[in-house]
């Protein structure tokens, strides 16, 4: 499984039920790495889209507990056991962890490469993802050019699990 984030300096990723900056550049990118692909989400991170609509010409898999959640055009799980059964059906095809926090967390265990987003700000926040800088697990495999929006700079991070060379 591929996480997708965008985290600034302390890897925070929302705030009140949105994102912390929009740049359409980084936008951009998710589109290119998503599209054609199975996501992953949450059902709050869901609401934050426009129309509270599923994203286009993906396959959306939303997480919910509530047992009377649906949504058109996209598939809606209850648990992570239910979440893993769905992702049989979609073997071979690359599976995207889009968050919010809550899903980050959950599935960060499953995931072995990381997309980041990393925004040279501190913003004000109540979302965060997982830091991988601070997770011996992972290492940064490719970073992009310094990337500018008016007065924001920032990278294009790419995570990967280690592997165990004893194994
Ligand atoms: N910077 C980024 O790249 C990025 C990306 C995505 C989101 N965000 C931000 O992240 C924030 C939202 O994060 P969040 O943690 O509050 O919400 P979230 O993870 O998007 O959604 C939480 C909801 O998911 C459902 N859920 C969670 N675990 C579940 C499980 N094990 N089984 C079934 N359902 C489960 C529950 O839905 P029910 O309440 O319906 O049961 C829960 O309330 C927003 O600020 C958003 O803008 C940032």
């Amino acid at each position: 499984m591929n996480l997708i984030v965008a985290v600034d300096q302390n890897w925070a990723i929302g705030n009140k039920d949105n994102l912390l900056v929009r740049i359409p550049n980084d936008h951009k990118m998710f589109q290119q790495e998503t599209t054609g692909k199975v996501v992953i989400l949450g059902r709050k991170t869901m609401e934050t889209f426009p129309g509270k609509q599923p994203l286009k010409n993906r396959t959306n898999i939303i997480l919910s507990r509530k047992p009377d959640y649906q949504v058109k055009g996209a598939v809606v799980v209850h648990s992570i056991e239910e979440l893993l059964k769905e992702c049989e059906k979609y073997e071979g095809k690359d599976l995207y962890v889009i968050g919010g926090e809550s899903i980050y967390r959950q599935l960060l265990p499953y995931c072995d490469t990381a997309h980041v987003t990393k925004i040279d700000m501190s913003y004000a926040a109540d979302a965060y993802c997982p830091d991988l800088d601070k997770d011996e697990d992972w290492e940064i495999t490719a970073d992009s050019e310094e990337q500018v929006y008016f007065d924001i700079t920032y990278h294009f991070v790419k995570y990967e699990r280690k592997q165990d060379h004893e194994a």
